[in-house]
């Protein structure tokens, strides 16, 4: 061993004991992360105090972590990292709907509804407005059967599972599309909401000087036989926030007026499974 050992002669001492991993795509995995994290240390010089504090926060952003809490996937989401992900696991085609983040509020078994129906299952005082458009293949022609399931928080800004005060699957529903491809359902203009801000990835944002706050957005995911599922939102073009969103998930092509009661969106997916 060369004396001194360098920081490069140590990474690539470090990577050459990954390289017999008996999984490729693992290995992969580690020896990036290995390179990045290394390449961190030494750009910043990190100081040991420095280490030590980053431990303690994800000592804690795991201690804060459980069923209905998950600290590292809203780190994720403040860091830019779930956006990421989703913009190379669903690359939108031009003229398809773009994809953004899909949060974790999303319920399985949302309530079937009839097209044109309400989601708003409790008493608001939202305003109310009519979502309408269709679901469309590449080409323009109107996809039947696409299933949307559709959720928002209610005017108070929180999602039903978040509040004991609201009934199961209020501001949740299923709609299917017949063969015009049309869908239509009544909800409330979104509100701008805060998420969580109580634990290490809202300490992270607030001592950098962000806030913690979304701009008001319905969340939709559009499936149909034969097509991608887009995973998506509709935000209001009125709403505080677009500029400065917590979890980096509004794109152009969805800001969307909701002015005067109505919002008019067409889904465009791309054909696959
Ligand atoms: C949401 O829009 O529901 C959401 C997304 C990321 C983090 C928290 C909430
Ligand atoms: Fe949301």
């Amino acid at each position: 061993m060369p004396t001194p050992f360098t920081p490069e002669e140590h990474l690539a001492d470090v990577l050459a004991r990954y390289e017999a991993s008996p999984d490729a795509r693992l290995a992969e995995l580690t020896s990036a992360a290995i390179r990045h994290l290394h390449g961190f240390v030494r750009d910043v010089g990190l100081t040991r105090d420095e280490w030590f504090a980053i431990i303690e926060g994800l000592t804690r952003t795991g201690q804060m972590s459980h069923g209905e809490r998950q600290e590292f996937i809203l780190a994720s989401d403040t860091l830019g990292v779930s956006m990421l992900v989703e913009m190379i696991n669903q690359v939108a085609a031009p003229g398809s709907t773009e994809p953004t983040v899909f949060g974790p509020f999303h319920v399985e078994g949302a309530p079937e509804r009839a097209m044109g129906e309400s989601i708003v299952a409790d008493a608001s005082d939202g305003e109310l407005v009519t979502f309408s458009g269709s679901v469309l293949d590449l080409d323009g022609n109107p996809v039947a059967g696409a299933e949307l399931d559709v959720w928002e928080t209610a005017a108070n800004g929180l999602y039903d599972v978040q509040d004991p005060e609201q009934s199961a699957m209020n501001m949740r529903g299923r709609f299917t599309t017949g063969t015009d491809g049309r869908y239509a359902f009544i909800g409330v203009r979104p509100v701008a909401y805060a998420i969580p801000g109580d634990g290490p990835a809202g300490e992270l944002l607030f001592a950098n000087g962000r806030h913690n706050w979304r701009p008001g957005h319905v969340h939709a995911m559009v499936s149909a036989p034969g097509h991608q599922t887009v995973i998506t939102h509709l935000f209001d073009d009125a709403s505080d926030y677009l500029d400065s969103d917590a979890v980096f998930g509004v794109r152009h092509s969805l800001i969307v007026d909701m002015s005067n009661g109505t919002c008019e969106y067409d889904f465009v997916l791309q054909p696959g499974t």
